[in-house]
């Protein structure tokens, strides 16, 4: 039989992730130094009292059968979690769990557009903020982030009839790939822009835990307004060390979150019951490791982005997320040759800045889950290989 398959396919291509991943394993193969910077994988374990949660509940057979919704006890634990945490008052009815982020991201568009409908998203950006509107149809505008405008949104660029034409606005900080947070004036001129323009705002917080420099991570839902024109997606991917698990919440807007489940209740059966007792566990437990993994990041970073620094590497920051944004060495244009070149001379693997969309280009990002002492033998091997001049 001949296969013809629908056309969206040809939108993903093998692309460098692959390529990354048979350099990988060929180095493996070889004996040659992998350090793989690439994945933004926690290299951290989840809590004992969490893991334990899950263990107890997955040993009750009722436990296997479908969920169909979040437990009460769920909910209960992301309303005060919220309030502790951002001082942000949910109702019962304003939350809903997600397969993770990444799930949500691919499907929260159905339930606000129309195919044609406009999503503006981020350049550069996470891949699922354009992906996740692009497979529902909508058609994807960029708005860019800048170095020079701290890669906030400057929204006086974004043109009258774009913004008139938006049905809804993918926002996320802090910013992966871009490391960078906003500040709470952002947020209050995002709101005051949605509201002028009628857009639904869309935060991914996923990294909300994860700032550095002694600021604290910000909900879009503490700032006033913000109920009014969108929703939050927050994961325990990171903050707990749980990616395996997949388990995340979009909280906000009880109309939008409503249409949301009305729409998740068609497609799946809700999250596996061990996995929303391990949730309760993480999000109600002890707090200790949340802070500690945020610092081990911070430490990672300053080893990373000092040492390079130290070496020539200019510019490489982060002020969140598990990742380092860095432009390239000077010399380079090309950031996936670049990246295959570092891997090369250094065996350090970064993903390409362009994988991020075009303003992407021109830069690396690495991913923080390796070692302090690991980072300072990656600065060597960058060192020595005279990469950069
Ligand atoms: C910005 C951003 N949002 C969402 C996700 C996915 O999170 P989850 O594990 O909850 O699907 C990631 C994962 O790397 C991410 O970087």
């Amino acid at each position: 039989m001949e296969f013809v398959f629908a056309d969206r396919m040809n939108k993903f291509g093998e692309g460098i992730f692959t390529t990354l991943a048979n350099i990988k394993k060929e180095r493996y193969k070889e004996g040659k130094p992998v350090y793989d910077l690439s994945v933004g994988t926690p290299d951290f374990v989840p809590d004992r009292h969490v893991m334990e949660a899950l263990i107890d509940a997955a040993q009750y057979t009722e436990n296997y059968k479908y969920a169909i919704s979040d437990s009460d006890e769920l909910i209960d634990a992301v309303i005060k979690w919220y309030k502790r945490r951002y001082m942000v008052d949910l109702e019962k009815d304003e939350i809903t769990s997600l397969y993770g982020s990444q799930e949500g991201l691919s499907r929260v568009a159905l339930t606000i557009c129309n195919p044609g409908d406009v999503v503006l998203v981020p350049n550069p950006g996470y891949p699922i903020f354009e992906i996740g509107p692009f497979l529902n149809e909508a058609k994807i505008e960029y708005y860019e982030l800048r170095e020079e405008n701290n890669y906030l949104i400057d929204f006086a660029s974004i043109p009258e009839e774009t913004a008139k034409a938006a049905k809804a606005i993918i926002v996320s900080y802090p910013a992966n790939p871009i490391c960078r947070t906003a500040p709470k004036s952002f947020y209050e001129e995002l709101i005051a822009w949605a509201k002028k323009y009628n857009v639904v705002v869309l935060h991914d917080n996923a990294y909300s835990e994860l700032v550095y420099d002694g600021k604290e991570g910000i909900s879009f839902l503490a700032v006033e307004g913000a109920k009014e024109v969108g929703i939050e997606f927050n994961s325990l991917s990171k903050s707990y060390n749980l990616t395996g698990c997949r388990i995340s919440f979009a909280v906000g807007n009880k109309e939008l979150i409503t249409q949301f489940k009305k729409l998740r209740s068609q497609i799946d059966y809700g999250i596996f019951i061990p996995v929303q007792k391990a949730a309760i566990a993480a999000l109600t437990g002890p707090q200790g490791t949340v802070e500690r993994n945020r610092q081990e990041y911070e430490d990672r970073r300053n080893a990373l982005c000092d040492g390079l620094e130290s070496i020539g590497w200019k510019g490489a920051a982060s002020e969140g997320t598990m990742f380092v944004w860095a432009p390239l060495p000077e010399g380079y244009t090309n950031s996936e040759k670049f990246v295959l070149e570092l891997i090369e001379k250094t065996g350090v693997f970064g993903v390409p800045g362009s994988v991020f969309g075009s303003l992407g280009e021109g830069y690396i990002r690495f991913a923080l889950v390796k070692t302090v002492e690991e980072m300072k033998e990656i600065v060597a091997s960058i060192k020595e290989s005279g990469i950069v001049k």
